[in-house]
């Protein structure tokens, strides 16, 4: 589609759970939002609840400012001035039916409508209507915490615009950030119907099988390829009367449904109902947190007592296959992990196949809610082409062949891939080191990955990517990580052993070879594409590159501080390069960098001058690497800013910031002398060249220190700072 439909301003009604949060995640893309609830009270006690969640809605706490709050009482007719209206009012029929009934008499024309129940029929709550209000009706189902989970399904009526549902669609993926999947209109859509089932059957089997909570998580977490809240987890963080509700309804409006009856409530949830021990909300569900430890609800005995580390040998034996032949070897076995699986997994992927067509319209768009809404690194049909559908009782089919998928009718169809979504995985492997690898992202464009475990960067990191750079074969290239996070920073396990050796040479040799490799990425066309952890050597090197393309819930940061040293790659003089403008920003620096604060997302490590104002936040969770590629093939190198005195009265200005932090308690003695050695760099040093040794020089002062020596083992025993 060419000509994106303007959404601009979006009133969203509801200020509860969703209604918050919806309005907190468009307000963080730039929306104009409105909130309305039904009286100010409740809109202003909503939206206080939504300023404090955990996690948080807001990247920057003073967004919050910008949402625009009233009530439908007295404020309906700023509905008119919406582009999009997003009702997210109490789940029942009447109340919702008589809001769209108010709304129809206030909005424009034009102004697309959207519900965000998460089971109602969709067409139900537009009957009645008009037909111009029903044409612009959609069920747009985010998920809890909307900024956060990145699926949305998209329902519509059949009297729903096609050409507006495709532009819906289109504004959904690239202006609000989501992976959206097209359901049908039936209870529950695909993630309630089928997810909420799959959740109820993991109880079932373990009461059934006498399995234990820790067991069943064990069993069902990463070990299926699944995220760690794994089965009793995920029913704590949903909430044990949300999924009660969900399962009656779902009951009720499924009477043909030969699988229903899963969804009947297990003893142990029961139980849990009747104390109102409902999961996190409540303090305690399968899990309750008592102090640094998690006692656990025993589904035998019905009480908590101590977790007991699960005993499954098949677990650690088979853990590092890959998840396909995991899978089908799991099934297999004849032990406690094998039993379970086959009374959970195998009746789970026998619904899929009976459900599909119902719910969905096609295969991969059910494996994508599975894998989008719940971390499932493969949803029930991939699964079952892994293991074999007749293993499932299902006659022998394949629902992936090559590059298509099966439809219902039997065909096969090409499987959906959109460029802007693809992955590092997607592109071949055209050289290798044994910390990176390098991939040909195609149009000229490579890129250079770094494989080590949390894209750690060690001398030999360091060597490695000289010796590529310095080859010059690259070109234009995007660096980058194949780990969970882009870098966790320098190897510390280095400096722990070089310390106690005095290799002091070693030491600043291995500084000076970090910012020589700053250097060379300075000069290249490259962009680093950041994620997950961007920390010390990490953001060092990124903020070498000419330019740095962020996912916006990067944690960025570089907190050398925190083990009595200070960034020696670079990081203090490039800190000081892009924050010299006043004397004031620079003192804020450093006294960020002895703090060593790590920002939380990319919005604000912004705002604490970790990040240029060139640099780029990528806001949707699957887009990084085609942003990244599309920043690279424009971008050049740009000269190193020089280095300028502060206009004003820089060193008093620190000397002020760390003193008061000091009194206050904030800070250690020692976070204060840490403070003094940015100042020195900050104040003192007049050429770049000066900057880089005087970096390298207080760090291996430091390094002489018992208390940063005493900072480091405890961070590489507790992976905690200490503040000595
Ligand atoms: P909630 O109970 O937290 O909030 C509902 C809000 O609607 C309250 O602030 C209430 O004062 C307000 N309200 C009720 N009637 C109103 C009216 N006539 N006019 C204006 N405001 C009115 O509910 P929650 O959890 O935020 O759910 C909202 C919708 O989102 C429901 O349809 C629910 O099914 C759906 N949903 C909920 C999810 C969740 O995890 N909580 C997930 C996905 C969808």
């Amino acid at each position: 589609m060419s000509d994106l439909r303007l959404i601009r301003k979006v009133c969203v009604i509801g200020a509860g759970t969703m209604g918050s949060g919806i309005a907190a995640h468009l307000a963080n893309l730039g929306f104009e939002v409105t909130l309305l609830d039904a009286t100010q009270q409740s809109v202003i006690e909503g939206f206080e609840r939504a300023k404090v969640a955990k996690p948080p809605h807001f990247y920057l706490s003073e967004t919050a400012l910008d949402i625009r709050l009233g009530n439908t009482a007295e404020n309906l007719s700023w509905i008119a001035e919406a582009d999009w209206v997003c009702e997210a009012i109490v789940e029942r029929m009447s109340a919702k039916r008589s809001l769209f009934a108010r709304i129809e008499s206030v909005i424009r024309p034009d102004a697309l409508i959207s519900t965000n129940t998460s089971g109602l029929q969709i067409s139900l709550l537009s009957e009645g209507m008009s037909e111009s209000f029903r044409r612009r009706f959609v069920g747009t189902h985010f998920f809890n915490p909307p900024r956060y989970l990145k699926l949305l399904e998209l329902i519509p009526t059949p009297d729903t615009d096609p050409v507006m549902l495709a532009e819906f669609n289109q504004i959904l993926e690239s202006s609000v950030a989501r992976r959206v999947v097209t359901a049908r209109d039936t209870p529950g859509f695909i993630t309630n119907r089928y997810g909420m089932w799959c959740m109820y059957q993991a109880v079932h089997a373990a009461e059934k099988l006498h399995l234990s909570v820790e067991q069943v998580d064990a069993i069902t977490g990463p070990f299926l390829g699944r995220p760690k809240s794994a089965s009793f987890r995920l029913n704590d963080i949903v909430g044990l009367d949300v999924m009660n509700d969900i399962a009656s309804n779902l009951i009720e409006r499924c009477p043909s449904d030969p699988f229903i009856q899963t969804l009947r409530t297990p003893k142990s949830i029961n139980t849990l109902l009747e104390r109102n021990w409902i999961g996190e909300k409540s303090g305690q569900g399968y899990y309750r947190r008592e102090g640094r430890e998690f006692l656990v609800f025993d589904l035998s005995t019905l009480a908590y007592r101590q977790r007991i580390e699960p005993d499954l040998p098949a677990i650690n034996q088979l853990g590092s296959l890959p998840l396909p032949e995991r899978i089908a070897r799991g099934l297999e076995l004849k032990d406690e992990t094998g039993e379970f699986l086959r009374h959970y997994l195998l009746p789970s992927l026998r619904y899929a196949d009976y459900l599909k067509e119902e719910v969905s319209h096609g295969v991969q768009d059910f494996d994508n809610v599975m894998q989008w809404g719940f971390g499932w690194q493969m949803g029930p049909f991939a699964t079952l082409d892994a293991i074999g559908a007749d293993k499932a009782g299902i006659p022998s089919t394949r629902y992936y062949i090559n590059d298509t998928a099966r439809n219902f009718d039997g065909t096969y169809s090409p499987i959906k891939k959109a460029a802007e979504y693809a992955q590092l995985t997607d592109y071949p492997v055209i050289d290798q080191a044994s910390t990176y690898n390098v991939r040909d992202l195609g149009d000229g464009v490579k890129a250079v990955c770094l494989t080590t475990k949390m894209g750690v960067i060690s001398p030999q990191t360091v060597e490695e990517l000289i010796a590529l750079i310095e080859k010059g074969t690259l070109d234009r290239f995007v660096f980058t990580s194949e780990a969970r996070s882009f870098s966790a920073g320098f190897d510390l396990k280095f400096f722990a052993k070089a310390i106690p050796e005095e290799r002091w040479i070693d030491i600043d040799q291995a500084l000076a070879r970090l910012q020589y490799l700053g250097e060379l990425l300075e000069k290249s066309r490259v962009v680093a594409a950041i994620f997950g952890h961007a920390l010390g050597a990490g953001l060092e090197l990124s903020l070498s590159c000419p330019k740095i393309v962020s996912l916006v819930e990067t944690q960025i940061g570089l907190p050398e501080s925190r083990i009595g040293l200070i960034p020696g790659g670079r990081g203090v003089t490039l800190m000081r390069l892009y924050n010299q403008s006043s004397a004031k920003r620079l003192s804020e620096v450093a006294f960020t960098l002895a703090l060593g604060t790590v920002a939380p997302n990319s919005e604000e490590a912004r705002s604490l001058g970790y990040l240029r104002s060139t640099d780029l936040t990528v806001f949707h969770p699957d887009k990084l690497i085609f942003e990244a590629k599309r920043a690279a093939l424009k971008v050049e190198p740009t000269a190193r800013p020089e280095v300028s005195t502060a206009v004003g009265p820089l060193s008093g200005m620190i000397d002020r910031l760390l003193e008061s932090s000091l009194s206050r308690g904030d800070f250690s003695k020692y976070d204060e002398q840490l403070g003094q050695k940015m100042k020195l760099i900050f104040s003192k040093a007049q050429t770049y060249e000066e900057c880089l040794t005087k970096e390298r020089n207080e760090f291996l002062d430091l390094c002489t220190k018992a208390l940063t020596v005493a900072r480091i083992n405890h961070m590489l025993e507790n992976g905690k700072p200490l503040r000595n």
